[in-house]
């Protein structure tokens, strides 16, 4: 019994200054608490233990076990936390894999930009099909069948065994989803929807068969071109500062009556001239006028007592002005080099 304390004495004392070079808390709990560890066999010393020594035994022996047991605690948790690299294990002080950021489409931040501007005069956002019927693409907009304004925009039909007779295409402008909002019926509409249009278009630099476009339009009781005047006037300042003016220049649109299109002085000269401009000193924007009362009474709206403006602009026009790109094509191309160069919000 004597020998089976001093082995106890003597082993504490191994445990108290237990160290190894690689994984000490593992070869500490094999050498010591595994099935055939040596806290396993000194425990196993109990059965020559006599009866009356083995009450005092057993507390010395179960001591010794929790002692043993207590030091492993401590070598796994100074391994967790101070156990300095080694060849396989990993570095946590090392700085983390970088995931590369994407980038919003150019298109997409403009779009989103002329969103929150507008949304700020409580305009709020709707949306329509873009393959479209002939009503509401055209007919419905003032431009009954034969109408000579029909050929401003070069139109892609669909023609389908399935189509039951309609004349489907491929919306030429967003202004279809103001026909859609005008006959819901529910007044005042103060809405802007942005959207894809598609256009015959050879492509170029200038031209595309697909683009995109924002639709405004409010109708209320006595809206006037004064309105009109004053929310695109801050619209522009909005999006490209507050030095930039406007001009308004009569136009026609079968759709508006009176009709206009709006330049802004060019952002490249400042109004000098330059070949952006081709030295005008003004850049064109967009299309807008009050609404043709004619397209008011095909929605089923009151003419004599309702009035509204709508506008009409292309946001690839707005981006290159913004941003200065020369080539249409490179909005639809998904070069990553060009498309990596707007990474922040407008
Ligand atoms: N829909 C016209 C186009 O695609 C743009 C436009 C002009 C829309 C005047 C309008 C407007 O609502 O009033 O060229």
């Amino acid at each position: 019994m004597e020998q089976l304390l001093q082995q106890v004495e003597a082993y504490k004392k191994e445990i108290a200054e237990f160290s190894a070079d690689k994984n000490p808390a593992e070869t500490f709990r094999i050498k010591y608490l595994g099935t055939k560890g040596l806290v396993k066999s000194v425990m196993a010393e109990m059965k020559n233990v006599p009866n009356e020594k083995k009450r005092e035994f057993g507390q010395i022996l179960n001591e010794f076990k929790i002692f043993a047991e207590k030091r492993y605690e401590e070598l796994k948790q100074s391994t967790d936390n101070s156990q300095p690299a080694t060849d396989n294990s990993i570095d946590l002080t090392l700085p983390g894999d970088a995931l590369p950021l994407g980038s919003r489409h150019p298109i997409s931040l403009v779009k989103n930009k002329i969103i929150s501007i507008f949304q700020r005069l409580g305009f709020a956002v709707a949306e329509g099909p873009e393959i479209e019927d002939d009503w509401h693409n055209f007919t419905a907009l003032n431009l009954p069948e034969d109408h000579p304004a029909r050929d401003m925009q070069d139109t892609f039909y669909i023609s389908h065994p399935a189509s039951g007779g309609t004349d489907w295409m491929l919306r030429t402008h967003t202004s279809n989803v103001q026909v859609r909002e005008m006959e819901k019926g529910k007044l005042p509409i103060r809405i802007i929807c942005p959207g894809r249009v598609y256009r015959n278009e050879t492509i170029s630099a200038r031209a595309h068969c697909f683009f995109h476009q924002v639709e405004g339009l409010y109708i209320a009781e006595n809206v006037s071109f004064a309105d009109l005047k004053q929310t695109l006037y801050f619209f522009v300042q909005e999006m490209f500062g507050q030095e930039v003016k406007v001009r308004f220049r009569p136009s026609y649109f079968p759709f508006t009556e009176p009709s206009a299109e709006m330049d802004i002085s060019c952002l490249i000269c400042g109004g000098e001239g330059c070949n952006i401009c081709k030295h005008t000193g003004w850049v064109e924007i967009l299309g807008c006028g009050m609404v043709h009362p004619n397209v008011l009474e095909n929605c089923k709206i009151d003419s004599n007592k309702y009035s509204g403006f709508a506008f009409g602009m292309g946001i690839e026009r707005i981006a290159m002005l913004k941003y200065q790109i020369k080539d249409l094509r490179l909005f639809s191309e998904n070069d990553l080099r060009f498309l990596k160069q707007f990474t922040s919000a407008v």
